[in-house]
């Protein structure tokens, strides 16, 4: 069974989804840590009732990307982990972990990307009015949420609010990153 890391920075309700998902024999895999760059994010409270262990630290106690990246990979390397998966995690991922983990790196986003990339990309579709936004989940390379793309789901979000399209958008983010998760981690074994 594959293992693998969550990153993430805030409300951690991505992650949720797929440790209920393990929790409910959705998912095979084990999720072995937390990583978070913000030790008060709720995703901690989550993690501890699922009983996932974790890593917090904070980015400014380090002279560089380099070095935080390098003591999160020796832990990573500790606990045998195969993939790391990006929940929310407002950083970029650094070359430590990209050399590291090559092809290994998955992340979310609520967009239809390559429409609107970066940070608020639901703020972005409600300001440019379209209709329809919705979900990638994707590799990751060194570009702000520039990967191959893996799955999309689209979101109708035409009339809502801020509140109304988040929730559209979470629900299927929900969904859908736990069914990826299945399908790309247990896929890479028969090719082993
Ligand atoms: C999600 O919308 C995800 O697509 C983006 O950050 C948000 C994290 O939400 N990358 P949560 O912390 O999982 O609730």
């Amino acid at each position: 069974m594959k293992r693998f890391a969550i990153f993430a920075s805030g409300s951690g309700s991505n992650a949720e989804a797929i440790w209920q998902a393990i929790a409910d024999g959705q998912l095979s895999a084990e999720c072995v840590l937390l990583v978070t760059d913000k030790p008060e994010a709720t995703v901690l409270d989550r993690a501890e009732r699922y009983g996932i262990s974790s890593f917090s630290f904070t980015p400014k106690a380090y002279a560089s990307k380099e070095e935080f990246e390098e003591e999160i990979l020796v832990l990573l390397r500790t606990l045998r982990v195969d993939y790391i998966v990006l929940a929310g995690y407002m950083r970029l991922i650094g070359n430590v972990l990209l050399s590291a983990y090559p092809n290994r790196i998955l992340n979310i986003h609520p967009s239809l990307l390559p429409a609107f990339p970066g940070k608020d990309a639901i703020g972005q579709a409600l300001d440019a009015n379209v209709p329809t936004s919705g979900v990638t989940v994707h590799y990751v390379d060194a570009g702000m949420d520039t990967g191959p793309i893996i799955a999309q789901a689209s979101v109708e979000i035409e009339g809502c609010d801020r509140t109304e399209a988040t929730r559209r958008i979470q629900t299927i983010e929900h969904q859908l990153y736990p069914r990826v998760l299945q399908q790309v981690l247990n896929q890479q074994e028969v090719f082993k």
